[in-house]
This record gives C-alpha cells, structure tokens and sequence, in this order.
C-alpha cells in the first residue's frame, strides 16, 4: 500500500505510464511516424524496454553517459542528440558504437571534424545528423543554407556518414518548422545528398507532431509521466499524470500555511512561467506558493482545505524530467499498490 512509503518519496504509477506509452505510440503509428522516445525524463531502463516492445523505432538520449547505461540494458537503436566535444567523450562514443547503431548531431564545423577524426579509423562510419534552430532558439545552424554546407562536410568527412536532419521546437508555429525542414531536404537533394531521416521532437506539441510533414519520427521524453507543463500545453489530464511527489505535512505554522517535508530537493525549482512550484492533485487550489532546499510551502487561501500534521499528499511536479534525476530510486506502483523501488539508473549522467 501507497501508506508503507515513507516521504518525500517519488512515485511513478506504472498504469499511468504504460496507458501514455500506448497512446502516443499509437498516435505516431497512425501517422506514419517513428516514435524515438527520449529517456531523460525517467532515466529507467525497464521504462526504455517498454516503449521499445510498444513500437519504439530506437530510444534518444541527451548524453553519453544515458547512453552507455541504456546500451548495458540492451537498447540497440541509440540517438544522442547533443554536440560531442572533446577526445575523453570521442573515446567513449567509438566504445558505445562497436555495440549498438548509434547516431548523433552537429551543428558546427568543429564537432564534425572532431567526430570525423575519432571515427576514421573505426569499422563502421557514424551516422551525424545536422541539429537545425527552426526557432526554439539554442543549438542548431540557423538556415536551410548552412545545413546543407555542413551536410556536405559531413558527407566528405572520413568515419561519418550523413544521417538527416534534426530540431527540436516543442512549441510554437509547427508549419513554420515544416517549411524549414523541407526547404533544407530540397536543397540536399539538389545537390544528391539523400536525407533519410528528418527528427523532430519535443512533448508540449506531440498531439500535433504530424503537422511537421517532413518529419520521419518524432522524439518525446515528458510523455511517459507527464508533468504541470504538459498540463498547461493541454497535452494532458491530471488523471495522465504518472509520476508525482509523495510528500508529508509537517508543519501547519498558521492558518493558511502548510509545510511539507519536499522542497527544491525533490521537487526542483524549475518554473518556466509557472505559478508556484507544483499541483496538489486533490486540492488544486493550494499553491505551492515556495520552496526552501527541504520545505515546501502551501498557501492556503484560496482553499477550505485545512490539513494537519502528518497527512499526505501527492503534487504533480512542474517539471518530470528533473524530478526524476533528484532521486536514487522512484516507487513503482499502481494506483494504490506498490510494486517495489526502482532505481533510477541513468541519475546523475549529466557528461
Ligand atoms: C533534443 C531534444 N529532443 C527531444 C526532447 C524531448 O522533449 P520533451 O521533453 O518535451 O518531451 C528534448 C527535451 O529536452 C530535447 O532536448
């Protein structure tokens, strides 16, 4: 029972989970999209083997160290969508490649020659995808132009192999990132440059993630659990949330104030333009209004709920991906049953 977990404590409803792993493979299978999901958000290999038996085309992770402990687990279709830079990193992607198809981006000159020099020698080229800003504004070559300048440096380059394109704008004007896409696949086609996958990615837009024709596969992380911001995406129900934070009341100071035993330790600072820093799932109106490192505070105001000392409750966190990295191991459960610990395998793998 849920009752024999001590707090603060995260747990994961495996029903939850499984329930969106279904649905969204679903959705892409209509559509005729590969469905990549991206593992950073639970970091769980047993999480990773489901999506792969639901239909998974391969999983994505951010960084290497993901990648090295999904491959121990037996994935075998890996994608690390981030720059790699630097001969201490090259040594370990030429050790993750000899035992899995393994493919990465580039946005810039130096990260393909530095890949290209790793690879020369290996058996087998590595697949280089050019990561393109359609708008989200961080990495990525900013026009179809300089995409297909670095495609052809790639083609050229020895121990690589030209994979496709890649973006990542999980929200805002999806049509837009369409055009991007296929303005650059017409122009490396012009020049015979083959584009034999076009990645998009992110969980905020999933539901639209077809609008983008020129995709091949979509990668989405947040899906698994779901979190407020998916919520405030309309991307999901409370009831699609998987994964929240069991947490204790341990002080109730006055009237409108409650003190829970999780603060920004568990339940993270992450905001981005949210109220407060999570949802109570049953009562919606308490805000968590503020955290100290092992405090959370609940402003009572706008809610007859008066809890005391000692009693429970679960709140959906703003953001899954860093909750998930907070702890050493989640609760697996369903619904109110608990089905054991799991550790979270891949925490901590930030290199
Ligand atoms: C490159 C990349 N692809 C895919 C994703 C997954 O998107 P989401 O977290 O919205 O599910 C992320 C998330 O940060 C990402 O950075």
């Amino acid at each position: 029972m849920l009752t024999s977990i001590d707090t603060p404590a995260v747990i994961v409803d495996l029903d939850v989970a499984e329930r969106n792993i279904a649905r969204f493979q679903d959705h892409c299978t209509r559509h005729g999209l590969g469905l990549r999901p991206h593992i950073k958000t639970h970091k769980l290999p047993q999480l990773a083997a489901r999506q792969m038996t639901a239909g998974a085309v391969g999983i994505t992770c951010q960084k290497i160290g993901e990648a090295e402990v999904m491959a121990q687990a037996g994935m075998t279709d890996i994608f690390i969508t981030y720059n790699i830079v630097g001969e201490a990193k090259m040594a370990r992607l030429r050790r993750l490649a000899r035992g899995c198809r393994l493919s990465v981006v580039a946005d810039n000159d130096a990260v393909v020659i530095g890949l290209s020099s790793g690879f020369a020698d290996e058996p087998r080229p590595l697949e280089v995808l050019i990561e393109c800003d359609t708008g989200a504004g961080r990495c990525g070559v900013q026009t179809p132009g300089e995409a297909l300048a670095l495609a052809r440096t790639i083609a050229a380059g020895p121990g690589l192999r030209f994979g496709g394109l890649m973006t990542y704008r999980p929200s805002g004007d999806q049509a837009e990132v369409d055009r991007w896409l296929i303005e650059a696949r017409e122009a490396l086609r012009g020049e015979g440059l083959a584009c034999p996958r076009i990645s998009t990615g992110g969980s905020p837009n999933m539901w639209h993630c077809q609008t983008v024709t020129a995709a091949t596969e979509h990668r989405a992380g947040v899906y698994v659990y779901n979190d407020r911001m998916q919520l405030r995406a309309g991307a999901c129900t409370v009831e699609d949330c998987a994964l929240s934070v069991l947490a204790t009341v341990v002080s109730r100071p006055t009237a409108t104030r409650a003190v829970l035993d999780a603060g920004s330790k568990v339940l993270t600072s992450d905001q981005f333009g949210l109220d407060g820093f999570g949802l109570v799932a049953d009562h919606p109106e308490a805000r968590v209004a503020g955290l100290s490192e092992e405090h959370g505070v609940l402003d009572l105001s706008a809610t007859s709920w008066r809890p005391q000392v000692g009693d429970r409750v679960r709140v959906i966190p703003n953001h899954a991906c860093v909750v998930s990295n907070m702890v050493d191991s989640v609760w697996a459960v369903r619904g109110t049953d608990v089905e054991g610990a799991l550790p979270v395998a891949a925490r901590g793998c930030v290199a």
